[in-house]
C-alpha cells in the first residue's frame, strides 16, 4: 500500500508539473502518443541531454513526419541531420530500425518484440512499450536509479545495485498510466531529485523518502570507483 501511495503522489505531481517536451502528450490529453515520435526521442535521448535533443527532434520530425518517410530517406541526409548528436552508430541503427518497422507495417507493441529491432535495447524497449503502448513495463535510466536509491535509502553501490533498484522501480510501476509514471520519475530526477543539491523541500514524495529521513540523499546512489 505504501508503494501505491508513492505512485499516486508522483502522478498527481506529474499532472501539475510535467515538463512540456515536443515528443510528449500532455497528461490528461485524450490524444494518443505517436510511437514513431516516442521511439525517435528515446533513441536521441540515449546519450544526449533533453536540452540538446529538442532542436534535432523538431528538425527530424518536420522533415520526416512518419516512420515510412524516414525509412525512405537517403542515408546521407539522415547522417547530415544527425551531425552533432554523436554516437553515429545510433543514426545507422535508426535507419535500419525505421526500414524494418515500415516493412512490418508499424511498431510492435511488446517489449520483447521491440527489443528485436536494431538500436532498441532494454531501456528503449521499456520506454516505448510504457509510453507509446501503455504496457506496465519498468523504465530504468540514470534518473530513475537515483530516485530509487534515495526513496529506499539503498547504499549498495552501482553497478551492483542495478537489480535491486530495478526491483524497487518495478514495485512502484502502476498498471494504470505506466507511461506517465515512467515520465514522472524521469522528470522528478531531472528537476528535483538532482545529483547535487536535491530540492527535497519541494519534493512530492519527501515524506516517503528513506534517504531524506536518514540525511543521505545527496550521497546516493553510491558508485564503485572504476
Ligand atoms: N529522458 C529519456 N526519455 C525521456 C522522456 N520520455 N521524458 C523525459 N526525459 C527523458
Amino acid at each position: 500500500a505504501g508503494d501505491t501511495l508513492i505512485s499516486v503522489k508522483l502522478m498527481q505531481w506529474y499532472d501539475r508539473h510535467a515538463r512540456t517536451l515536443p515528443w510528449r502528450v500532455p497528461p490528461g490529453s485524450t490524444q494518443a502518443p505517436d510511437p514513431y515520435r516516442i521511439w525517435l526521442a528515446e533513441v536521441m535521448l540515449q546519450q544526449t541531454t533533453v536540452a540538446a535533443v529538442q532542436a534535432y527532434f523538431q528538425r527530424f520530425t518536420t522533415r520526416w513526419p512518419t516512420v515510412q518517410a524516414l525509412a525512405a530517406a537517403h542515408d546521407e541526409d539522415v547522417m547530415a541531420e544527425w551531425a552533432g548528436l554523436g554516437y553515429y552508430a545510433r543514426a545507422r541503427n535508426l535507419l535500419k530500425c525505421a526500414r524494418a518497422v515500415a516493412e512490418m507495417g508499424g511498431f510492435p507493441r511488446t517489449r520483447t518484440d521491440l527489443q528485436s529491432l536494431p538500436g532498441i535495447g532494454p531501456y528503449t524497449s521499456a520506454a516505448i512499450a510504457a509510453i507509446a503502448f501503455e504496457q506496465p513495463e519498468t523504465v530504468l535510466d540514470g534518473n530513475v536509479e537515483r530516485v530509487m536509491a534515495r526513496l529506499f535509502d539503498e547504499h549498495t553501490p552501482l553497478p551492483q545495485a542495478k537489480p535491486i533498484l530495478t526491483a524497487y522501480a518495478a514495485r512502484l510501476t502502476p498498471q494504470h498510466r505506466p507511461g506517465d509514471h515512467a515520465q514522472a520519475v524521469m522528470d522528478l530526477g531531472a528537476t528535483i531529485c538532482t545529483p547535487r543539491n536535491p530540492a527535497c523541500g519541494i519534493c512530492p514524495v519527501m515524506a516517503d523518502c528513506a534517504a531524506r529521513r536518514a540525511g543521505t540523499a545527496p550521497s546516493l546512489p553510491r558508485k564503485t570507483r572504476k
